[in-house]
């Protein structure tokens, strides 16, 4: 293959397949041969313009996996063959945050496929070597996809505390929030309430094992989740970060309970703080994922307790990516893949 094709958003709601010569690995680079490229969230909302970090024109791609094709100068972690799964952060191993084994806080951070000169959706990339985990002979392809949407709810659910035992609330079942709920189960929660506005989505997640679900349009949604889990929750996680579900989340966890915030809210709101301070409420923030993460989702995934059959509803080539963005926001989803 001389060219290579890649996915460009050119502008709000614009995307193009480009050609371009197939890149070459700069020293601790490596060449990939894509196999299958998850749309996300954020791929959608800043195609839509509407996410707060993504500037247009970008570069999508951050689920990312595929087989090393090609080693830049020293790379000596991964080998030509090997079938690996991007970490899409891009810390700079000098600061703080860095230092402390927190590189997704990392105080310069950039992201590989959001808003950074390379991305994923093409046939072929490069990216630094260092952001690769090699998958598991035991890991399909496809189940690999999920690695890394898996672990952003991983590392939600390990910084809330412990689960076990707990009674939960999860905001939302787009992908995040059935994940998390997957997550919850695993970590031995002892009940599981989802919310969801759209029934096919409630359905979901009741057939992925939540005790209970609650529609997300009811008048008191919070009400609704203490009396179907028999006391408030112990720790709620907001997929969605709207202000009516992070009051929500609040109301549901008092007294004393966490509420971590996993959505990416798309606009600042006020809270309760003389709730949160005399109820001691812990507001609890989660970003992404580190090293630790990615090997509890693949560990969760080798346990079969994530499948791919459950969680791809979607595949398309990499010429459909429109189609793919577009079915990933129709709601009728739970995680579309492109496979160039
Ligand atoms: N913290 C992180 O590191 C991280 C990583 C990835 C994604 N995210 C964010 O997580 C969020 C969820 O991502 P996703 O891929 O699951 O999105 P999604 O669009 O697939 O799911 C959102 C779900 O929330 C539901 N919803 C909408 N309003 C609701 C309400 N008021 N109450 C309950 N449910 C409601 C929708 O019907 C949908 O099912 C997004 O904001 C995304 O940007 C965060
Ligand atoms: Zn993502
Ligand atoms: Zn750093």
């Amino acid at each position: 293959m001389t060219a290579n094709r890649r996915i460009v958003v050119t502008a709000v709601q614009a995307m193009e397949l480009r050609e371009e010569p197939v890149p070459t690995p700069a020293p601790g680079e490596v060449r990939v041969r894509s196999t299958y490229i998850g749309v996300c969230g954020s791929d959608t909302h800043a195609f839509h313009g509407r996410h707060p970090f993504i500037p247009i024109p970008y570069l999508p791609g951050h689920e990312a996996t595929g087989v090393v094709a090609e080693l830049g100068e020293g790379v000596t972690n991964v080998a030509i063959g090997d079938r690996i799964v991007v970490e899409p952060t891009l810390p700079c191993w000098h600061c703080k945050p860095c230092r402390n084994g927190q590189e997704n806080l990392c105080e310069n951070l950039q992201f590989f496929g959001c808003g950074y000169p390379q991305g994923g959706m093409a046939d072929q990339f490069v990216v630094r070597a260092d952001r690769l985990h090699v998958i598991p002979d035991d890991v399909s392809d496809l189940d690999a996809a999920l690695i890394e949407p898996l672990a952003t709810p991983v590392h939600a659910g390990r910084i809330a505390g412990p689960l076990q035992g707990r009674t939960v609330a999860v905001l939302g079942a787009g992908t995040i929030g059935l994940l998390m709920l997957a997550v919850a189960r695993w970590s031995g929660a002892a009940k599981v309430v989802v919310t969801d506005p759209l029934p096919a989505k409630r359905e979901a997640a009741l057939r992925l094992g939540a005790d209970a679900v609650v529609d997300a349009t009811a008048p008191d949604v919070a009400a609704q989740i203490r009396s179907t889990l028999g006391e408030s929750a112990d720790v709620v996680f907001d997929c969605v970060a709207v202000h009516g579900t992070t009051l929500a989340a609040i109301d549901a966890v008092l007294k004393g309970g966490t509420v971590v915030i996993v959505g990416v809210p798309s606009a600042d709101f006020e809270l309760p703080m003389r709730i949160i301070q005399d109820q001691q409420v812990r507001i609890q923030g989660s970003a992404t994922y580190v090293p630790q993460d990615y090997a509890t989702s693949i560990e969760m995934i080798q346990a079969r307790a994530v499948r791919a059959e459950d969680f791809i509803t979607g595949q398309f080539p990499l010429d459909q990516a429109e189609q793919a963005f577009a079915a990933s926001t129709s709601g009728e989803h739970i995680k579309v893949v492109i496979h160039p």
